[in-house]
């Protein structure tokens, strides 16, 4: 197939739906997601699409225990830029690792806002997580106003370039791209299935360009932004879009069950 930007050969990549539970639930509620979640994913067998749930850090511990016999990854919402000691209230990459925690959202947009991350400090979290083996889940995206003016290329490609391609060739293929334009996160507002393919092709030029096509075409680029029962099936039938990373469908064990299925 060729998109444009060269051939893609699909069955290098894998596809994935990731679930961000961001800071919901307690400990019960997140227990009884887990167990839902898990009945329904019964006895799949299939490492692809790869189904990921980043529960707050306090029920990490419940995931890994309930799906320590399944494909069921389990990831972490955030990770200190620190790899250990006086840093209270942080959680390091190498804890992450020892906890058999495999993916780790860096670079969410609510952590860009609410808690003032720069590129440098995720550029820092993406180097932990890869020197402790825990895949990163790199988050990118604009803002509305971005869109507005235009900007959305330029500012993907700034908080990609400097956050993550200093890495070299053989570590940036340990990592996952999310793109989540802001406006669509929470809202209810969803990218059309044709910009968010637009960026992801765009995304994956730029990899090409930095790295080569080997590395454009095995990366998997996710979705984000009020992803759905009803739009994920045409969503993932882009070419470009990879699966999708999913939060507030994410606490329903059916609507993330049907997600999940929507390739
Ligand atoms: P919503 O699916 O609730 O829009 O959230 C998307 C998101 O931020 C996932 O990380």
């Amino acid at each position: 197939m060729n998109n444009g930007f060269g051939f893609v050969n699909l069955d290098m990549r894998k596809k994935i739906v990731a679930g961000n539970w961001k800071m919901n639930l307690n400990f019960q509620e997140a227990e009884e997601i887990f167990e839902s979640i898990i009945d329904l994913y019964g006895d799949e067998d299939s490492e692809n699409p790869i189904m990921i749930i980043c529960p707050p850090y306090p029920f990490l511990e419940v995931g890994t225990d309930l799906t320590d016999e399944l494909k069921i990854c389990i990831g972490a919402q955030d990770v200190s830029s620190h790899s250990g000691g006086a840093y209270t209230g942080e959680v390091s990459a190498a804890m992450l690792d020892s906890m058999d925690v495999e993916y780790c959202i860096v670079g969410h947009s609510e952590r860009r806002k609410h808690f003032n991350e720069s590129s440098a400090l995720i550029k820092e979290k993406v180097e932990q997580l890869l020197e402790n083996d825990v895949c990163p889940i790199f988050c990118c995206g604009e803002q509305l106003e971005e869109r507005q003016h235009g900007k959305e290329f330029e500012v993907v490609k700034s908080q990609i370039s400097e956050s993550l391609f200093h890495l070299s060739k053989d570590e940036i293929e340990n990592l996952v791209i999310a793109y989540e334009p802001v406006w669509a996160i929470g809202t209810g507002l969803t990218a059309t299935p044709d910009q968010a393919e637009e960026m992801h092709a765009f995304i994956r030029k730029l990899l090409k360009e930095k790295y080569d096509e080997k590395v454009a075409e095995n990366m998997s680029i996710l979705y984000g932004g009020s992803c759905n029962v009803k739009n994920a099936r045409e969503i993932f039938s882009k070419p470009n879009v990879d699966g999708g990373l999913i939060g507030g469908a994410s606490l329903s064990p059916d609507d993330f069950y049907h997600i999940y299925k929507s390739f």
